[in-house]
């Protein structure tokens, strides 16, 4: 049987979608391709194009395949540009979670692990933030993937479908070996915006605020390592596979750092000047975000190896200076 991957040519699904064949799982992909890249396909993997939200081409894709369980990773996830496109957020978001949902109950598949995020607890009262933490989004983005976890708490009700639900904090680094990696068009994340101004492909790295209420001012972040990370989701798997009850947990570091940490971490390991100026503050950011991940570590058996400043940086230099221009062989990256 396989593992339906939603979204399994993009950033996050792509490493995902490696690290279930190197598991010796059998992958079938479901991507639009909107935000994802052919050539993060795996040739291992079947792959089917199309929009999960078209009932007619998911269900047709459930019926070709033998489904065990699927890890879901299709949604657009930019906090300012969901601020700005609230319904475009929600129809892929919420919409596409429903479509999905309704057809994994018709076709009696019932096991669930999914993508949520840090952004569902807006500005945390205690850090480092507990999954008990109260959830007040700031952003529609947010309040997408706060909607998402609900929908599937009522599934699991009526359907009996069980879910793992994975707040993800800042997700970063690319897998050792370097043929995938970090490429988002327009790109917003600091990671990789600090590595194409070491790769001079942008003047300089703006940081959004220097006057919050943190030690040097800029905002602390949550680092976590994308090898970590689908580490987690394997897990999450299993757990399901295992007879483990729907729940819901962190996935970061315990650790934060600053924007300007992670600049200076930066230079350090590229060796490179990198250019900072200050700028405004970004609408919707928080000023700290840091995870407790003691629940995964104590229920999934959760062992992040890679999830330090050092490595993160190591492993997306090495992808940025391969594919200065992400996946493109030539040209300009936004
Ligand atoms: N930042 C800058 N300059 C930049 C880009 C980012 O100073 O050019 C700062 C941001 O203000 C923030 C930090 O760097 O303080 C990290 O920003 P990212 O955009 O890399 O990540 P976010 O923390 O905004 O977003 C991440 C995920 C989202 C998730 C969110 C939860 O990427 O999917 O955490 O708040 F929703």
């Amino acid at each position: 049987m396989s593992i339906l991957v939603l979204g399994g040519a993009g950033y996050i699904g792509s490493h995902a979608v490696h690290q279930l064949i190197d598991a010796g799982e059998q992958v079938v992909i479901v991507d639009n391709l909107e935000t994802g890249h052919k050539e993060a396909l795996h040739p291992k993997a079947t792959f089917y194009q199309g929009d999960i939200r078209k009932i007619d081409f998911l269900r047709s894709v459930f019926q070709k395949e033998s489904i065990e369980s699927v890890i879901h990773f299709a949604a657009n996830s930019l906090v300012g540009e969901s601020v700005e496109k609230p319904l475009k957020y929600f129809d892929n978001n919420v919409y596409g979670t429903q479509v999905l949902l309704q057809v994994m109950a018709e076709q009696n598949v019932k096991q669930i692990v999914f993508s949520s995020t840090a952004a569902v607890y807006g500005e945390p009262k205690v850090v480092p933030i507990q999954e008990s933490e109260q959830t007040k989004p700031l952003n529609p983005y947010g309040e997408t993937k706060l909607t998402m976890e609900k929908m599937c708490h009522w599934a699991s009700q009526a359907h009996g479908i069980k879910y793992v639900s994975l707040r993800y904090f800042n997700v970063a680094g690319a897998r050792e070996s370097g043929e995938i990696g970090e490429d988002h068009r327009p790109e917003t994340h600091l990671i990789p915006i600090i590595l194409e101004a070491a790769l001079e492909k942008r003047s300089h790295v703006t940081i959004f605020g220097d006057d919050y209420h943190t030690p040097d001012g800029t905002c602390i972040r949550d680092y976590v390592h994308v090898v970590d990370l689908i580490d987690a989701h394997l897990l999450a798997l299993q757990y399901l596979r295992d007879g483990g009850d729907s729940d819901v947990f962190n996935i970061g570091s315990n650790q934060g750092f600053s924007v300007k940490e992670m600049i200076h971490a930066a230079r350090e390991v590229t060796g490179k000047e990198i250019i900072a100026k200050n700028g405004e503050r970004r609408i919707g950011d928080p000023s700290t975000l840091v995870a407790s991940s003691t629940k995964a570590k104590e229920v999934l058996g959760w062992n992040p190896t890679k999830t330090n400043a050092r490595k993160i940086l190591e492993d997306a230099w090495r992808w940025h200076v391969a594919h200065p221009y992400g996946y493109d062989k030539e040209g300009i990256k936004e």
